[in-house]
């Protein structure tokens, strides 16, 4: 493999990644907003961590981009979205079973940030 073949790949990887964390931050925000009932507090809490983590890795998978003079792919970024977006409506429906809430239970228990959160523009700028 050459090295511009290599670094292509790396940025296609990359990419992927960093959209894959939209997806899955649309789709814990979509989770957490159907956990409207007040003993579902903590649960509510536990995915806000989650969804900072996710915005975290999104950060830090778009630094890396940067650093190869890269930017996220448009096209995959607006078809994860709408991926993570339906999960998270599915999760109106079927959040009370467990498909929906064990991949933040698993999340939440790593992440040591408690920053508040933020809603981001499709044309990045963090
Ligand atoms: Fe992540």
């Amino acid at each position: 493999m050459s090295p511009a073949s290599a670094r292509a790949e790396l940025i296609t990887l990359l990419q992927m990644a960093y959209s894959g964390e939209r997806a899955a931050a649309y789709a814990y925000l979509g989770h957490r907003r159907s956990l409207r009932r007040p003993k579902r507090a903590d649960d509510r809490e536990m995915l806000r961590l989650v969804l900072v983590d996710e915005i975290r890795h999104r950060r830090a998978v778009r630094a890396m981009l940067r650093r190869l003079n890269a930017e996220p792919d448009t096209r995959r970024e607006r078809k994860m979205q709408r991926i993570g977006v339906t999960i998270g409506a599915f999760c109106q429906v079927g959040g009370r079973y467990p498909g929906c809430t064990a991949p933040a239970s698993s999340n939440a228990a790593t992440s040591p940030d408690k920053s508040s959160l933020r809603v981001w523009p499709t044309s990045q700028a963090n």
